[in-house]
């Protein structure tokens, strides 16, 4: 038996989302939390799949945790070292941040590589050439990592790819280090500024967050903080686009509208009407537009993560589309199971052609969270009723989506599958 949605297509949506606080962020913050060795309290915490693995491997460290109604209250006043070889690790990909966690608490780690999504290779290359840099002996042996340093040592580090992951592992490595870390092409997501912010409550002394050269003054003590997490603004996009294709009228609240100026200017460009406010937004269904080209990259440009329900949204544009993916190569298999429901598309190397099509509805599955939603987005664009099946992906990210999605009137239930 496992779980699925069964979808009602073409909704006439209305109302208003109050959006989840960031996956992205809250993943991140929650491990640096541990720095304090005190207790910490963040609001705004998504209750999402991921949030919740990492916080079964975090009470393993000793650590007592609450979490109720999206505030979440950690004390690490105890914490104890142990080898992270847990399965949770391999359950999601941030599980990597409590290498740089533990080099600074513990000066060592050993742990399992991460899993999270198949939507490309992943390898952790330039985490391995930050931490070497910083002094970090390293033993990298089938799928366990392997870390210590007892001088963690203040260097410059170029990192090759603006990767958000080693962004993070470098700068929670060299909190303590001996002295000053300068990361050059320093990923400048949204995510790490919250990061940096949070870190700067509890006594760090960083600067650059948001730019491509961060640098990190050494600390030895942290201290407790309150925090709120930031607003997900992929989940923020996700429902922009929903809304743009089916909404008689939808406003999403408790946004940093900016964060996603990239997709906004995208719809906008499509003659999506809009009222754009500070933290908040409202959008009326575009009847029809013609065509986009899209190519992802780095903040600030169209996010990796938007990409594939943009690329779903644009099959009901009336001229055809292009889509080049520059971050992850394998994150156009989702159009496979959209080719069952009648897409259209050509994909060539990292780019596809999106050619509009009318789709039909059926049996569609899941096999990573983003793409999740993206099929989700085209069991609402298919005529009748369609099965979306593996949705647990899409649990690792998004809060209460059914609810979500109910609450502004789309015909949206959990069923049950008995597979023969
Ligand atoms: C983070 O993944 C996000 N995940 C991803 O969101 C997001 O797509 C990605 O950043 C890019 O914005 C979390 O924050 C938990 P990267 P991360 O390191 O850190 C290559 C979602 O759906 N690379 O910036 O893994 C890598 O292969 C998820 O919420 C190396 O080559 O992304 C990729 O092509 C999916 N070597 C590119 O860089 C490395 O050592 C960007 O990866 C590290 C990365």
């Amino acid at each position: 038996m496992s779980r699925a949605y069964e979808i009602v297509g073409q909704p006439n949506i209305n109302g208003k989302i109050k959006v989840q606080g960031s996956k992205n962020s809250a993943l991140a913050i929650i491990v640096a939390s541990l720095l304090t060795k005190d207790v910490i309290c963040l609001e705004n915490v998504p209750n999402i799949a991921d949030v919740l693995e990492l916080l079964k491997i975090i009470k393993k460290l000793n650590c007592p945790v609450s979490f109720l109604k999206n505030n979440l209250i950690i004390d690490a006043s105890n914490i104890t070292y142990q080898s992270l070889l847990f399965p949770e690790i391999k359950s999601f990909r941030a599980s990597y941040y409590f290498v740089g966690a533990f080099l600074t608490l513990f000066n060592k780690v050993e742990i399992f590589l991460p899993g999270g999504c198949k939507i490309g290779k992943r390898p952790i290359d330039q985490h391995i050439k930050g931490l070497t840099s910083l002094n970090v002996n390293l033993c990298l042996t089938n799928d366990i990592l392997r870390a210590n340093s007892l001088d963690i040592i203040g260097n410059e580090i170029k990192l090759d790819i603006a990767s958000v992951g080693a962004t993070v592992n470098l700068i929670l490595t060299s909190l303590n280090a001996n002295d000053k870390t300068i990361i050059k092409n320093a990923a400048k997501e949204p995510e790490i500024i919250d990061l940096v912010n949070f870190l700067k409550q509890i006594g760090a002394n960083i600067i650059g967050e948001g730019t491509n050269t961060i640098i990190i003054y050494p600390i030895k003590k942290f201290h407790k903080a309150n925090y709120k997490i930031m607003p997900d603004r992929i989940a923020t996009g996700t429902y922009l686009l929903y809304g743009a294709l089916f909404a008689k009228k939808l406003t999403l609240t408790n946004i940093n509208t900016m964060d996603n100026y990239a997709l906004i200017n995208a719809l906008i460009s499509l003659g999506a009407e809009m009222n754009i406010r500070k933290n908040s937004i409202t959008i009326y269904k575009l009847n029809n537009f013609d065509k986009l080209q899209i190519k992802t990259d780095v903040y600030p440009a169209f996010p990796s993560d938007l990409q594939q329900i943009m690329s779903t949204f644009l099959f009901s544009g009336q001229g055809i589309s292009l889509i080049e993916e520059t971050l992850f190569e394998n994150r156009f298999t989702f159009l496979e199971e959209i080719s069952k429901m009648n897409g259209k598309f050509l994909i060539i190397d990292n780019k596809a052609l999106i050619i509009p099509s009318k789709f039909k509805s059926g049996v569609v599955s899941c096999n990573d969270l983003r793409g999740g939603a993206a099929l989700l987005l085209a069991c609402l664009m298919a005529s009748g009723t369609s099965i979306l099946k593996n949705v647990e992906y899409i649990e690792r990210g998004y809060e209460n989506i059914i609810e979500v999605l109910q609450n502004i009137n789309v015909n949206i239930k959990e069923i049950e599958l008995h597979e023969a």
